[in-house]
């Protein structure tokens, strides 16, 4: 039986893509770079392989007995380049599909890095099935969830603008949908967005309702919010710079639309910020309240 080379296995999207097609009976293969993570994460369950995007070396075991990819672009390569060697590597292979964890909104957006991903892909021939999601709840939980917890502070800059924010589980479900049926979806594209769009003031009510915590919007500008994530939480420059400029684009209003590509998909609607926080709720937990 063929297999599906699951890239970013370890990561947000990566690992519900994985646990959505084990459900479908598929068989995987968990790449990434740190190979005993992945073992302990799966325990068994898929195959594994140290796949490194930068390392041309790594692809022939990573795509051997391969016929599907979901591709993922490490957020900290932010050249489109460093995944074209990549692409190459599977366009003189026989690949049903691939799908390529891309953003919302890139068709008409040349700057993120995914625009030309997708073109290259695009370009090469290989049957691909684009994801563009919408911001994922997970960096609720995950980048920012330390200012929750320690100041009752929700810290982006993102002013009043709207977000249609969707569970990375729910991109995880769409994913695999997408990779069990390749011929139905081959060259296809989907913007894969939450239910509703809302402002972090929104977000912030639900926070403090869930945990039962006065949680609050900061409203950052662009400058605090740099320096304190550069100075204070010692995040890398490049990584910072790349969320204010996203943060700059939500504010034009290119985070807002809500689309029914999950429900086509799927046949349910995407999960509520509020089902997502109750169901993370220990990652919003001060040491008062655990
Ligand atoms: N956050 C959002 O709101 C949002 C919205 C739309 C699109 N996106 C896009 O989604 C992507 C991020 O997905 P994610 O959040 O699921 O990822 P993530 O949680 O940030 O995980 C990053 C993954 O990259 C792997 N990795 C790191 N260096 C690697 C290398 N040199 N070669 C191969 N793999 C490597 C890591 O695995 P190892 O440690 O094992 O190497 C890890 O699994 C980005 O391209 C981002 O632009 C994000």
């Amino acid at each position: 039986m063929m297999k599906i080379l699951v890239t970013g296995a370890s990561g947000n999207v990566g690992h519900f893509v994985i646990e959505e097609l084990l459900n479908m009976g598929e068989h995987v293969v968990a790449a990434g770079t740190n190979v005993n993570k992945l073992k302990g994460r799966f325990k068994g369950k898929v195959d594994t392989v140290y796949f490194d995007i930068t390392n041309q070396s790594t692809y022939d075991v990573a795509l051997k007995d391969v016929d599907r990819v979901f591709l993922m672009r490490p957020p900290h390569l932010g050249k489109p380049e460093d995944l074209y060697p990549f692409i190459d590597a599977m366009k003189v292979r026989d690949i049903k599909l691939v799908s390529f964890l891309s953003l919302m909104g890139v068709e008409n957006n040349p700057i993120p890095p995914h625009h030309k991903i997708e073109k290259y892909i695009e370009a090469s021939g290989l049957p691909y099935a684009h994801i563009r999601p919408g911001f994922f709840m997970q960096n609720l939980s995950g980048i920012h969830s330390a200012e929750i917890r320690e100041k009752n502070q929700v810290f982006v800059p993102a002013g009043k603008s709207k977000t249609s924010f969707i569970d990375a589980a729910d991109i995880g479900l769409a994913t695999a949908i997408l990779l069990h049926h390749p011929d139905q979806y081959r060259n296809t594209s989907h913007t894969i967005t939450g239910f509703e769009a809302l402002d972090y003031n929104q977000i912030a009510a639900i926070l403090s309702k869930v945990t039962g915590r006065q949680i609050t919007y900061a409203k950052p500008g662009y400058w605090k919010y740099r320096k304190y994530y550069i100075k204070k939480r010692g995040l890398e420059k490049g990584y910072v710079n790349v969320t204010v400029a996203l943060y700059f684009m939500t504010r034009m209003g290119t985070a807002k639309k809500v689309t029914e590509d999950f429900l086509k998909l799927s046949g349910r609607n995407p999960r509520t910020f509020e089902e997502f926080a109750r169901e993370n709720i220990r990652c919003f937990l001060n040491k008062e309240t655990i």
